[in-house]
């Protein structure tokens, strides 16, 4: 049901049946509980099997380096696959893979074990170690869950990169943590094509001197026969052959490192962000149950794709922590129609359904045929995350998905927060376009630049006041970044996010937007300066300028303020003969530089940028020029 309140903001309220089922009655006597944040996130850290208990459950005395459950021994891969083993779960499906090409794999837990462990003896064999880090370059297979968890069984810290980056953003990674394996596939599916992700491979391996052995899935089967592969490059399948399926599981201590995933700032080149394994299964596993109320006949389904945080914490951990079934699907939204997630959803009977924004937008686009030809009555709870998500948006998604019973949870999250932060639960009353409050175990404020807290209805920058388990412990060989872009900002220990926010009398956050240069491009993160270096390496630009632009599908999209060197221009052929325009050159060199990622939305060409005295660009500037704002303070630009 929806209405409107005094001050013209639409109001959801959840129906009895969404009450009914829901584990948690009263919302505001959750998050009292979760005042107490040590007791609420002990607690939970109960559910979990652990080699040995903790002895001290948040240790602050080192900020702004937080430790959570020092002392205590644990596996993730233990909690999320081998203790359902001995369970009435053995025989349930833990991975549903489906493709565009409709090929489905079932793995129950069991064989989910089991691969795991002959993947994890396979590693094991090659030389990895505790501690030691693998690189994976996956499309969203049953291959690449497995790989990541046999890495954590094992404790070697694993590192996706989303296979829609490009061969120069695998050097970067794979090179900065020293990865010694990388595993990878011939190819993906992608609205009736295969993508080949081995060429990207082939053209990075060239630069990484560490990597001693390259793993190929042979997912689209490109590759026949060994005879197509190079000296240090081995078939996923032959790796294999022959591993045991049982093997132990590595004792990690709570703070070891998990994960690295590597994300954008506003400046340099991406961050490392690292992420350790008690307080992260416990944080993702609680803000799970909590806000989606998950229960045991539940079929999970996010979108969020393993190179990415969302896929790491709720399309994988998270919902193998609890024993849930989680659907992974390979392939776009419309191919082969725009109608291809209902049908799925109606096939399966998918109760629980996180997807971006963004998709729910280009989705939209073909009005409401498709979702009408399917019927979704098994969904009770909607999900949406990477950016705010719009009324209009909110409402399709609520009418034509959820057709008017099903909540939607709105998830403010980071690669840093590890776990949703704010968020509702199925029983809050919801207000569209809100994140609502801080989820239970998570403190909140918005402040002035000086860290102070503004009171209600005032725009400010959304902080974290106090610790919670599933944060990032650090970047990974970048501990001054660590320390000036997100702590040193306000006084204490105070967690700065890179949003803008205001709250509201009642409670609820607005999020509004990135308070730095980071750009979110389809939900996609991306630093301004990594696309104004793409644009720099070309030999006919001198000097580049980036700022995120409105888009009504994609949220933002590239918009490029370009100097270019004497004697070029946007629109000439880019080489004598070259049907190229200069302006196509630039946007295909750039996609080569980041990957199908980098959305150019427009590209113009100026005189000058403006700057401040000491040489720096204010893209403050051109983003309010381009939204005809007010220019703000000016004063420290470079004078002419
Ligand atoms: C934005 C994605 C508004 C925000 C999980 C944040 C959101 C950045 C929301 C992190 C939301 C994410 N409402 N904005 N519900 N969720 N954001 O690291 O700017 O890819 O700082 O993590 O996305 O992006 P990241």
């Amino acid at each position: 049901m929806v209405n409107i309140n005094s001050n013209n903001q639409r109001l959801f309220h959840p129906n009895d049946e969404v009450k009914q089922r829901s584990d948690i009655k009263d919302w505001d006597l959750e998050i009292e509980k979760g005042k107490d944040i040590e007791k609420y996130w002990a607690q939970e850290a109960e559910q979990f099997d652990w080699f040995k208990k903790w002895d001290s459950i948040l240790d602050e005395s080192n900020k702004p380096y937080y430790k959570w459950f020092d002392g205590g021994q644990i596996n993730l891969a233990y909690n999320a696959v081998d203790r359902w083993i001995e369970t009435g779960k053995r025989n349930k499906i833990a991975i549903l893979y489906i493709n565009e090409r409709g090929k489905e794999v079932k793995l129950t837990y069991y064989e989910l074990y089991r691969e795991v462990n002959k993947v994890a003896n396979a590693l094991l064999n090659l030389g990895i170690k505790k501690g030691d880090s693998v690189s994976m370059y996956l499309p969203m297979c049953p291959e690449l869950i497995i790989s990541m968890i046999a890495c954590t069984k094992i404790g070697a810290v694993h590192s996706t990169i989303f296979s829609g980056l490009s061969s120069v953003a695998v050097v970067e990674r794979v090179n900065d943590i020293k990865s010694k394996i990388i595993i990878t596939a011939d190819g993906t599916y992608r609205r009736g094509k295969i993508i080949n992700l081995k060429s990207v491979i082939d053209e990075a391996m060239l630069q990484c001197p560490t990597v001693q052995t390259v793993v190929l899935v042979n997912h689209t089967g490109r590759y026949n026969d060994v005879a197509d592969l190079r000296g240090n490059e081995i078939f996923y399948d032959r790796l294999i052959e022959g591993e045991t399926d049982s093997c132990d599981c590595e004792v990690m201590e709570s703070e070891d490192p998990l994960f690295i995933l590597y994300t954008s700032g506003s400046t340099g080149k991406p961050k490392g962000v690292i992420h350790t394994t008690a307080g992260y299964m416990v944080g993702i596993a609680t803000t799970f149950k909590n806000v989606f109320d998950i229960h045991d006949d539940d079929l999970w389904w996010s979108t969020g794709d393993a190179g990415w945080i969302t896929g790491h914490s709720y399309t994988v951990y998270a919902p193998l922590l609890l024993g849930t079934t989680t659907l992974i699907y390979e392939g776009a939204p419309d191919f082969p129609d725009p109608g291809i997630w209902w049908k799925i959803i109606e096939k399966y009977g998918v109760t629980k359904f996180y997807t971006a924004p963004t998709a729910i937008r280009h989705l939209m686009r073909f009005g409401k045929k498709y979702s009408k030809l399917y019927n979704l009555d098994s969904l009770k709870i909607l999900g949406s995350v990477g950016e705010a998500i719009n009324f209009e948006a909110w409402k399709w998604m609520y009418e034509e998905i959820g057709k008017g019973k099903t909540p939607i949870m709105d998830t403010w999250w980071q690669t840093e927060t590890g776990m949703h932060m704010i968020s509702p639960i199925p029983i809050a009353d919801l207000k569209p376009g809100s994140a609502t409050k801080p989820l239970p175990g998570v403190q909140i404020a918005i402040v002035d630049e000086e860290g102070k807290e503004l009171p209600p209805n005032k725009k400010g920058y959304l902080a974290i006041t106090k610790p919670w388990p599933a944060m990032f412990r650090g970047l990974h060989n970048d501990d001054e970044r660590f320390i000036n872009v997100y702590w040193e900002e306000f006084p204490g220990g105070i967690y700065r996010a890179g949003d803008m926010a205001e709250i509201d009398e009642d409670g609820y956050i607005w999020i509004q937007g990135r308070s730095d240069d980071v750009l979110k491009i389809a939900g996609h993160r991306i630093g301004a300066t990594e696309v104004e270096s793409a644009f720099n390496s070309h030999p006919a630009v001198n000097e580049t300028a980036v700022i995120g632009k409105e888009d009504p599908v994609k949220g933002q999209l590239i918009k490029a303020f370009l100097i270019l060197n004497e004697g070029y221009n946007l629109d000439m052929p880019f080489k004598e003969g070259n049907r190229f325009l200069l302006r196509e050159e630039l946007k295909r060199h750039v996609r080569h530089a980041l990957g199908p990622v980098a959305v150019l939305g427009e590209m113009v060409q100026v005189d000058k940028l403006p700057k401040t005295k000491s040489g720096k660009i204010m893209r403050r500037v051109l983003k309010a020029q381009e939204e005809g704002e007010d220019l703000g303070d000016i004063s420290t630009l470079e004078s002419d």
